[in-house]
């Protein structure tokens, strides 16, 4: 594996509406952005993701983009995003935004000057059908529920695709001038000092064509757009093409929102020269997931995490670098998800952060992650604003569920959980904005935010500025990013363990519950190098681990 300037970093993603809100209109914004970047810089992070801040109906909260030269006003304005580059640079911080082009909003103009002349130039971007008696093209579902088929405005007799909410119309990959499109837009922005982008829902780009039905997964006889994709070949031959007209004349980092991609696949897209420089592991977001929803989904286990986590190391190998995460704006809280209910503490948030953290690959941390931002506790389905939570609810409603355990599964998985505002202090709104919130505050803000956790060495926070310095300790770096990944007792329940060896060995152990237990040591500890608790106790070679204690010691 060829060695890059990114590898050795730690990346943050923010999400814009929920960040900081600089001028009290309640949504967070570039400027707000602009005023941490100096908490993010002494936290010890390099690389920021930010979040749709596109012109945007906000449909999908930003990922339904109408203007791709632009900023929404609610966050700023295109001087605010270059000066956040500018002063990102001068700390040595690079930023990368989204990159949402599988679909753009229907309040794009590409999608107007379609909807105005279906047989023009602009129907070609997007896939419309004509519509033959009440036969669908397709029986594809989309990702935010229903049918991937809607009418085209004003026609009637048209159609158009949309794999995931109907104001999201697909972008016509197979239309080189689509592609030509989306070339000059990444340009456009590397150009102005954007240093790359987080590639949304890219595997979606293309279609199985001619359109066919798949074999209906629930009641509503439909299938699910992922068995589609699964069938689709021939993605590489757009995301080779991207890579050499869009990311290769600015050597742009790049990581890949990618899921179901196949073995034989890894090289093509994360080896030396592939689409992209990295992407996401989500072996264990995807873990227990039903064909049915939400409500049919198999919670994870701490056994099931690191066997997730093992599955995805043993595969990657050597072929490129993973980008690690427990949590994102999709995903509930790590620390409510992987921690079996009952037993967070500041404890099992410290060990889930060891045990993330040191894998190989890229730790990316989502906003508040660093001070454990915990779940919403929600007690009605009209506190949600995501369109995804919504359609769950309904979902597992109509499955037959109570309206009691649709609201407790959705509450279990809502990406709402990691939506809701950035807790900074204890100030009313945790300090996140001075006028009403877009979406509720987290009621436990006195006890969990930044202000509070900043001078306390005992902290969360602290805790990851120190996993963080000690990733980019010169006599550590080379072996926690380079050093081969070995799994330790790896059958032992409720034990994650591994080693790091490279130029020195280390061993990453954590106790995944609140039982102590012993585990042999397979040579002599020569030093602690971080513990969340005060001591180690380690007699005759035998490191006797407490409730949710993790270490990493070097052997
Ligand atoms: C993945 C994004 O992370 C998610 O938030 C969005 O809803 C879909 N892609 C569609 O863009």
């Amino acid at each position: 594996m060829e060695r890059k300037w990114w590898h050795d970093k730690v990346a943050y993603q923010i999400y814009p509406k929920s960040f900081f809100d600089s001028n009290g209109d309640g949504i967070g914004d570039i400027p707000g952005i602009i005023q941490k970047l100096d908490y993010l810089k002494d936290l010890g992070v390099d690389i920021l993701w930010i979040s749709p801040c596109y012109p945007s109906p906000f449909a999908d909260q930003g990922y339904d983009i109408s203007d791709y030269y632009d900023i929404h006003p609610a966050f700023g304005t295109l001087k605010d995003m270059d000066r956040l580059i500018e002063e990102a640079r001068k700390r040595e911080m690079y930023i990368l935004l989204d990159l949402v082009v599988n679909h753009c909003s229907d309040e794009h103009e590409w999608f107007q000057k379609a909807c105005a002349d279906p047989n023009g130039k602009y129907g070609n971007f997007f896939y419309i059908e004509n519509r033959k008696d009440d036969k669908l093209p397709c029986n594809w579902r989309s990702y935010f529920g229903g049918s991937v088929w809607e009418p085209l405005p004003g026609h009637p007799d048209k159609q158009y695709l949309h794999l995931f909410h109907k104001k999201q119309p697909d972008l016509n990959w197979e239309n080189p001038e689509v592609r030509e499109e989306v070339y000059k837009n990444i340009n456009w922005w590397l150009d102005r000092g954007l240093r790359g982008f987080r590639i949304d829902a890219i595997i979606n780009i293309k279609k199985k064509l001619p359109y066919k039905d798949y074999p209906a997964d629930r009641p509503d006889g439909l299938s699910c757009v992922d068995h589609m994709l699964a069938d689709a070949q021939g993605v590489g031959e757009f995301l080779g093409e991207m890579r050499d007209r869009g990311f290769a004349s600015h050597e742009a980092f790049t990581v890949g929102e990618v899921f179901n991609e196949k073995d034989e696949e890894l090289p093509d897209f994360i080896g030396d020269n592939g689409y992209f420089s990295t992407m996401f592991d989500f072996a264990p977001v995807v873990f227990g997931g039903s064909s049915k929803g939400w409500y049919d989904r198999k919670r994870i286990t701490p056994d099931d995490y690191k066997r997730c986590c093992f599955h995805s190391q043993k595969r990657i190998g050597d072929i490129g670098f993973l980008s690690n995460i427990i949590e994102n704006h999709d995903e509930p809280r790590g620390v409510s998800y992987y921690i079996p209910d009952g037993e967070t503490s500041l404890h099992s948030k410290k060990m889930l952060a060891v045990m993330y953290f040191m894998l190989k690959g890229l730790p990316f941390i989502y906003q508040g992650q660093e001070i454990g931002m915990e779940n919403m506790k929600f007690s009605s389905i009209d506190q949600i604003d995501d369109i995804s939570t919504i359609d769950e609810y309904h979902v597992a409603r109509n499955a037959g569920c109570t309206k009691e355990e649709a609201l407790k599964c959705i509450s279990l998985y809502s990406r709402d959980n990691a939506r809701t505002p950035m807790q900074w202090d204890s100030s009313e709104n945790a300090g996140f904005s001075s006028g009403k919130p877009w979406l509720n505050v987290n009621p436990n803000y006195n006890n969990i935010n930044v202000k509070k956790q900043w001078n306390d060495p005992d902290s969360l926070l602290s805790f990851y500025k120190e996993l963080i310095a000690l990733r980019k300790n010169p006599l550590y770096r080379e072996t926690i990013v380079y050093g081969d990944l070995i799994p330790y007792l790896e059958d032992r329940h409720n034990l994650m363990a591994y080693f790091r060896k490279g130029e020195r060995t280390l061993l990453v152990a954590g106790n995944f519950q609140k039982k102590s237990q012993d585990i042999q040591l397979p040579q002599k500890c020569q030093k602690v190098l971080l513990n969340n608790y005060p001591n180690a106790d380690i007699t005759d070679r035998v490191l006797h681990l407490k409730d949710y204690q993790a270490v990493i010691l070097e052997l």
